[in-house]
């Protein structure tokens, strides 16, 4: 495994990933939009040495509170647009989703992105599986495997799109009169069963030839899709042993493709609350947990298998409850996660506020707590990287930059600069322009 940990941040809205971070009086974007306020972030995840800052698409969905600010529904080309002007090395991966889009459009502006970014952007190619998007464009979510064909046929011409500017076009300038060989710029014709496009996308190549490629997911059907096409894998995965098994699941469908395992990095989602003690952390994160306690409370019952009501938040579990809570059965990774918690004595109040019930894994702890959860996965190959999602930017991405980056420095785990100027260099990823030759030998 490289001894270069890739680092991310989700980059939701400009004050933080927790939709109510806008409230806290330290935090400066009050308003949304806020293109200062994300470049700012861009500027902090650079100070950082981030590999990148990862946009999620979830166009027109409006928060069920109203003490939420919206999330990941301004356009991220848009956003990327802005944010990589007033950065130089770190990496934008914008997500667009291949049911409601045509590929031309995504292959004209992502390699229009990375040419105007110096070759800084990666396309985060999901297949759409929100109905509410889905709607806003006229259409339905079909199944999987049609999502999954679709994608498929999507990638290719998109690819090709990016690879029709021939490598060599440029070898016949001449710097006067002569700018490029336009005999070399492809005329494709494709026709797929879902998709089909004719004609050429007049990019040359930028410094990193085209886009790299991310993909989002965690089903059967998205790991053979990412196994074939995508550099860097976003996944939702919450110990280390099931990362472990995913990542394995990964590297071997990429073999499978004709590619090699170290092709596709594997990245789990990280929530981070930095303080100068757990018991500060915890408190700090409570803010955020306040408004789902109600909710939560009935999840740990469902987790522990006690019947527990919001009367017990001040309590920790029983020796009976924690005896009776070890054969609960639920299928949700996240239980061992409560569980354990909850046999450290914390009460239900604190075991929500460990973040055992979120999206992605939370260390609510010092800097050195975060080092730790890290390293941990990182050394049990559970992960060849972390993309963050800290509550607030100005506050826990800040500490993250100032006082983890410089511990994970120093074990000689994370880079002490950027290795070169794009993010297929800074990722460490092989070179490709057009569509990966070694996946159309397979005649897949
Ligand atoms: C970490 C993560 C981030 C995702 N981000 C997005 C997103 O921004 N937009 C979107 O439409 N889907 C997003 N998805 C959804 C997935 O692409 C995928 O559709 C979903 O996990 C359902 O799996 P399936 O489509 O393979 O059935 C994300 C999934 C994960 C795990």
């Amino acid at each position: 495994m490289t001894k270069n940990m890739i680092i991310g941040i989700g980059a939701f809205a400009a004050a933080g990933a927790q939709a109510r971070a806008w409230q806290l009086p330290e935090v400066s974007s009050k308003t949304y939009p806020d293109f200062e306020g994300q470049n700012r972030v861009a500027q902090i995840a650079e100070k950082g040495k981030f590999h990148f800052l990862f946009y999620g698409d979830f166009p027109g969905s409006v928060p069920t509170s109203n003490e939420d600010a919206p999330q990941m529904t301004v356009d991220p080309l848009i956003s990327i647009a802005s944010a990589a002007a007033h950065t130089s090395h770190v990496g934008f991966a914008a997500t667009m989703a291949t049911e409601w889009h045509t590929p031309f459009t995504i292959a004209r502006q992502f390699k229009a992105l990375d040419a105007l970014t110096g070759g800084r952007t990666a396309w985060n190619a999901v297949t759409g599986s929100s109905p509410q998007a889905a709607s806003l464009y006229g259409k339905t979510i079909p199944s999987s495997p049609e999502r999954y064909g679709r994608a498929q046929e999507f990638v290719q011409i998109v690819q090709s799109f990016w690879g029709s500017w021939g490598k060599d076009a440029f070898d016949a300038a001449d710097g006067k009169r002569i700018f490029a060989d336009y005999s070399k710029v492809e005329r494709l014709s494709l026709h797929g069963q879902y998709l089909s496009a004719q004609g050429s996308l007049p990019i040359p190549p930028t410094p990193q030839g085209q886009p790299v490629m991310f993909h989002s997911g965690g089903s059967p059907n998205s790991i053979a899709f990412a196994g074939r096409y995508a550099d860097v894998y976003i996944t939702e995965v919450w110990d280390p042993a099931q990362a472990a098994e995913q990542r394995r699941q990964l590297r071997e469908a990429a073999v499978a493709a004709g590619r090699e395992a170290d092709d596709v990095k594997f990245i789990v989602g990280l929530m981070p609350t930095i303080a100068d003690s757990k018991r500060e952390a915890l408190d700090q994160h409570a803010y955020f947990m306040e408004p789902k306690y109600r909710q939560q409370v009935r999840y740990l019952s469902m987790f522990f298998n006690t019947p527990l009501t919001e009367a017990d938040l001040d309590k920790p579990l029983s020796a009976e409850a924690l005896e009776q809570a070890k054969h609960a059965q639920v299928g949700d990774p996240r239980q061992g996660i409560a569980l354990k918690v909850a046999q450290e004595g914390w009460s239900i109040r604190d075991i929500i506020n460990h973040s055992v019930i979120d999206y992605h894994p939370g260390v609510q702890g010092t800097a050195q707590d975060v080092v730790d959860h890290m390293v941990q996965w990182y050394e049990a190959e559970a992960a060849d990287g972390f993309w963050l999602l800290p509550d607030t930017h100005d506050v826990a991405l800040t500490r993250f930059v100032d006082e983890v980056v410089p511990l994970l420095q120093k074990k000689g785990l994370f880079h002490q600069d950027y290795e070169g100027t794009t993010l297929r260099e800074n990722l460490g990823l092989r070179e490709q322009y057009g569509v990966d030759p070694r996946i159309l030998q397979e005649g897949k």
